[in-house]
């Protein structure tokens, strides 16, 4: 049975409240989520608390190996942020409620930004492998959505608008940023499509996303930045490439080598992202 809105509201506030009684009243200003094999901005957090998934009432537990499952509190760039270690995915199993779930507490935790990365297929034919993407719009191609399902009235609107998806101010900062620390040439622009996964595109997939206008492809980040619009949170999401699914490109993935490009873009990423942050 669907939860009523007064159901998972229950829940939602429930999961906030322990994770305050848990953090002494810990109040963050910004939230985080890190996508598969991007955790090491985590090591740049100074934490103050770190409470497990699955001790937090109601929170969905990772089943992604590549995830952590931890919420980390603590600060960044002298900010204080929520870092979510390890998202949850559609294709596991979560419905789309589940899903969001995470970032619905961290709102009402209070954060008024949400950070978001992820790992995704370049299908711009410049991309090249472990170059970073800031996301500028998005398509969802999931095949629901968060809002469906009764209106969580307290949380935002019926009808939220998704003119600007990814704030503006926010992707400035993120390009001024990545001049500053000379990344500039590796770090693009662009729209993600978000598919529910978890088999990757079949060639004939990828011509169609290039066709209808995405610069990368994944499995997340879109039913996240939909709650996160919805209450009115401002979003910078970053996506980094893993591999190249342009047709000249095309070969088979494994997720041996998303994780290596992650890897490899880690360092650039966690740097962009803490520039950002400290500076807000
Ligand atoms: N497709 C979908 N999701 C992905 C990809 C891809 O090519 N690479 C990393 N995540």
């Amino acid at each position: 049975m669907p939860q009523t809105a007064a159901e998972q509201l229950t829940q939602l506030r429930a999961a906030a409240a322990y994770i305050q009684q848990q953090a002494a009243a810990f109040q963050p200003e910004f939230g985080i989520i890190l996508g598969t094999g991007l955790g090491a901005l985590a090591k740049e957090v100074q934490v103050e608390h770190a409470l497990s998934y699955a001790d937090i009432p109601h929170f969905p537990v990772s089943t992604v190996e590549s995830h952590a499952g931890r919420l980390l509190l603590g600060t960044l760039g002298g900010r204080r942020v929520a870092v979510l270690q390890g998202r949850f995915h559609y294709y596991e199993g979560y419905t789309m409620q589940q899903v969001v779930f995470p970032v619905r507490v961290l709102k009402l935790l209070g954060i008024s930004k949400l950070f978001v990365s992820n790992a995704a297929g370049g299908l711009h034919p410049e991309f090249r492998i472990s170059d970073l993407m800031l996301i500028d719009d998005h398509i969802n191609l999931q095949p629901t959505n968060p809002l469906v399902g009764p209106n969580l009235d307290e949380l935002g609107p019926r009808f939220p608008d998704m003119f600007a998806p990814y704030d503006a101010g926010l992707l400035a900062q993120a390009e001024a940023a990545a001049a500053d620390l000379g990344f500039g040439p590796r770090v693009r622009r662009g729209v993600y499509a978000s598919l529910p996964g978890p088999m990757l595109e079949t060639p004939a997939e990828y011509r169609y996303l290039r066709t209808i206008g995405s610069d990368a492809v994944g499995m997340s980040t879109v039913p996240e930045v939909i709650a996160a619009r919805h209450m009115g949170l401002p979003v910078l999401a970053v996506s980094v490439i893993t591999d190249l699914a342009s047709p000249e490109h095309l070969k088979p993935v494994d997720i041996q080598h998303i994780l290596a490009a992650a890897a490899d873009a880690e360092p650039r990423l966690t740097a962009l992202l803490k520039r950002v942050v400290e500076q807000q």
